[in-house]
């Protein structure tokens, strides 16, 4: 139930993240995120799952040409038009799953921590596929497959509340399963890894690099930090559509 970013109490919640509040500098991903993108300048940039347009205004600082960002919650996009307005991107309510891809288009395509919000993941490969250039670079985070089949996304505790590990299960059983995110239950889509690589692979791509996420050493002092230390949250990958591929 990704409709979820247009619940109210949601929403607050989510406004109160360090992500929501700083920017790409309070995203724990960030400092591996950003040297997977390639040079912005002049180029034509597509963000799925834009939310608040921090990585579209990020491309428009950094020079980009034109910049489309597509999200399908009304709420995340007027935050996006309020808070990173810029001439050159165009925020679009849209689902990623109905928006029209044009063939050859852009340049970068890039997607963060919204991939496992979509069941079907290879048709939206092959859709990225199609609308990039040739030698144009897919870039995204999804949440870890150890992330997205963990039991309910929570640690399993001892008596005092003290961390004992994190619970694995029904790992090669892609789909649906039910997590408490910010304090409201929220449907989220487990992927194994072999079918996001091999999922890439399949649609044409050749994988240029894949990262599991690691808190910035400069966030560890912030509660809980140290504790994503134990477990991987989040997985980044930049593959590119190299000419020939089909
Ligand atoms: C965790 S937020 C990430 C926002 C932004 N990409 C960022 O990194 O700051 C997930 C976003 O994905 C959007 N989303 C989820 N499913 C979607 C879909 N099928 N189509 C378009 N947007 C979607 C949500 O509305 C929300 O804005």
């Amino acid at each position: 139930m990704t409709g979820i970013y247009d619940n109210n109490d949601f929403f607050q919640a989510y406004a109160k993240m360090s992500r929501s509040q700083q920017g790409l500098e309070g995203a724990g991903e960030w400092h591996q995120l950003r040297p997977l993108l390639p040079p912005l300048k002049d180029i034509h940039m597509l963000d799925l799952g834009c939310g608040y347009g921090w990585h579209c205004r990020y491309a428009a600082d950094c020079g980009a040409s034109s910049i489309v960002g597509i999200d399908q919650s009304q709420r995340m996009i007027e935050e996006a038009r309020l808070r990173n307005a810029h001439p050159r991107i165009q925020y679009q309510l849209c689902d990623l799953e109905q928006y029209a891809y044009p063939e050859n288009t852009f340049d970068l395509v890039l997607s963060s921590l919204v991939l496992h919000y979509v069941e079907d993941l290879s048709g939206i490969f092959h859709q990225v596929y199609q609308t990039l250039k040739d030698h144009g670079i897919f870039v995204f985070s999804i949440e870890h497959p150890v992330f997205t089949s963990g039991v309910h996304q929570e640690w399993i505790r001892d008596s005092d509340g003290n961390i004992l590990y994190w619970p694995v299960d029904r790992y090669f059983e892609p789909g649906p399963r039910e997590t408490v995110f910010l304090g409201k239950t929220v449907t989220k889509q487990h992927h194994t890894l072999t079918q996001i690589l091999m999922g890439l692979l399949q649609a044409g791509f050749q994988l240029q690099a894949v990262e599991e996420a690691q808190p910035d050493p400069k966030m560890l002092h912030l509660e809980g930090m140290t504790d994503e230390l134990r477990r991987p949250m989040m997985l980044l990958v930049r593959a590119v559509k190299e000419q020939g591929n089909p």
